[in-house]
């Protein structure tokens, strides 16, 4: 059975960091929703332009678009054994269609860590991230900087700055998260699958108490 690990917590806490790491680990794919709406952005395909009216005010993007996205996705070959998902689902509705697709494919979501900081934890972060243009590195100007400054050390390509990581937008997208994605955390817990995570610490420790949580 195909297994779907959903990274669940507020935008900024470290759901990008920790899946690439998880995804080099179990060797199971890395798939962002965030990062798929910002690719079909670059390559000015029209889910790209619909999806940036939405990011642009710190709101979420339909869930109807979203899921079609996500659908096409993780039926690609490299989630056949499944998927570290980030950013996605975000909605009680994303939620219930991602249990109908995975029912589908004879794929189960194995376990969900929820990851928190404070929310000055959160804005610090965002606000100092630096993210790779070809495949989406993330770096911080203080917490994990770059060898060489705007260069990402993993292939070389230029690193800017989000533009939704402005601090009155991510306290926006704070809001939206505490009212919209909130509810999902009650939707895993009672299904048994919440595994609290605390995010303030450093990215090694969160990753070794992830690890831990997933495979005791
Ligand atoms: P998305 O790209 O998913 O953004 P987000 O959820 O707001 O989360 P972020 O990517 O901002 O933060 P993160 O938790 O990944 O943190 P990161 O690891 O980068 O979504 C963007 C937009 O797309 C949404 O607003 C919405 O419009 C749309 N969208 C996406 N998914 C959607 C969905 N399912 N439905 C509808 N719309 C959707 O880390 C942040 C910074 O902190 C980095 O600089 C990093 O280096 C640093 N850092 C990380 N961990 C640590 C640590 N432990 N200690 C110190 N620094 C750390
Ligand atoms: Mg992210």
């Amino acid at each position: 059975m195909a297994t779907f690990i959903v990274l669940l917590g507020p935008p900024g806490v470290g759901k990008g960091t920790q899946a690439k790491i998880l995804a080099e680990t179990t060797k199971l794919a890395h798939v962002s929703s965030g990062d798929l709406f910002r690719e079909n952005l670059k390559n000015q395909t029209e889910l790209g332009r619909l999806a940036k009216s939405f990011m642009d005010k710190g709101e979420l993007v339909p869930d109807d678009v979203t899921i079609s996205m996500i659908r096409d996705r993780i039926t690609r070959s490299d989630c056949g054994a499944g998927a570290i998902l980030d950013g996605f689902p975000r909605t009680p509705i994303q939620a219930d269609a991602l249990e109908k697709m995975l029912a589908e494919f004879n794929g189960e979501v194995k376990a969900v860590p929820f990851i928190t900081a404070p929310e000055s934890t959160l804005v610090e972060r965002a606000s100092g991230r630096w993210t790779c243009r070809e495949q989406g590195h993330i770096y911080h100007q203080i917490f994990s900087p770059p060898k060489k400054i705007g260069i990402c050390d993993m292939d070389g390509s230029d690193l800017y700055q989000r533009d939704d990581d402005k601090v009155e937008m991510v306290t926006k997208r704070i809001r939206v998260y505490l009212e919209q994605t909130m509810p999902l955390v009650e939707y895993y817990r009672k299904a048994g699958k919440l595994l609290e995570i605390d995010g303030t610490q450093a990215v090694e420790q969160v990753t070794k108490e992830l690890l831990s949580a997933l495979y005791k």
